[in-house]
């Protein structure tokens, strides 16, 4: 992709919850590579320590990889208000939390199933945005990622559709309530190139937009970043305000 600049993002406070996961991931190097303060928060010291590595160098004094459960309310409002005490303020969270499932049709699944594909995704998505929005400064922008599967429904794995179509939805809530006090986004995804797979958008392109939201100025809005020439044209517009 071609990108005329990285903006410069020194001293923006972005939390990135998922961080550690395979779009996260790429969303944490872009947001490293702007100069941010990149707080990721993760459930284990474990895949703390495996990120740090898969990282490498890029794992600089930038990066605050914090051990904590950011899965209830509770937890959410407890990370925030140490992100928000520890750096003095929050600017922009992308928050890519939660993978694929699959499991059987509506009439198969088990209230397993529903806890964890439905229930606490969606909890740990409401609790992170509840407990961010109010002290989100206007330097930045609240982002959630969702997939394709959130507007298409996926057979056997309709879990995800309907708990991805619940966060538009919650994106678009959220957007209206906030009005021009903040900006408040939401990527929809098409299959992902990552460290984990092969697919029809890059993690590193997904983060360069990522960035590019949080540094402008562009209104509240639903992105679609289903392939690479998706991701240059949402690029290109939120960078000139053009739109290609
Ligand atoms: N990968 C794709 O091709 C693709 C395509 C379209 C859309 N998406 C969307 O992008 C988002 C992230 O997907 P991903 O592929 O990056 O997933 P992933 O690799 O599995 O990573 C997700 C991250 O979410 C965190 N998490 C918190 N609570 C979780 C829970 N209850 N179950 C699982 N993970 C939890 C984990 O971080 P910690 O363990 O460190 O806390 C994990 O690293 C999802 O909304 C997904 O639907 C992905």
């Amino acid at each position: 992709m071609n990108v005329p600049t990285t903006p410069d993002l020194a001293g923006h406070r972005a939390l990135i919850p998922g961080g550690t996961g395979a779009v996260g991931e790429g969303a944490v190097r872009a947001f490293l590579a702007a100069g941010a303060e990149v707080i990721v928060p993760t459930r284990t010291e474990e895949r703390a320590q495996e990120f740090r590595s898969l990282l490498g160098e890029t794992a600089d004094e930038h990066l605050h990889l914090v051990v904590h459960d950011y899965t209830t309310f509770t937890g959410a409002q407890d990370l925030v208000e140490q992100v928000v005490h520890f750096r003095g303020g929050l600017d922009s969270v992308f928050a890519a939390i939660g993978g694929w499932w699959q499991g059987g049709t509506l009439a198969e699944i088990a209230e397993s199933d529903w806890s964890g594909a439905f229930t606490e995704l969606a909890t740990t998505h409401m609790a992170v945005l509840r407990a961010a929005l109010p002290h989100l400064s206007d330097a930045g922008a609240y982002t959630v990622v969702v997939g394709d599967s959130a507007t298409w429904p996926v057979p056997r794995s309709g879990l995800v559709s309907m708990q991805q179509a619940a966060l538009l939805m919650m994106q678009r809530v959220a957007a209206a309530e906030s009005g021009e006090s903040r900006r408040v986004f939401s990527l929809v995804l098409g299959p992902v190139t990552s460290r984990l797979a092969q697919g029809a958008v890059a993690a590193g392109d997904i983060g360069k937009v990522a960035v590019a939201i949080a540094a402008g100025r562009a209104r509240s809005a639903s992105i679609g970043l289903h392939d690479a020439d998706e991701a240059r044209a949402a690029l290109a517009e939120l960078q000139t305000g053009v739109r290609v």
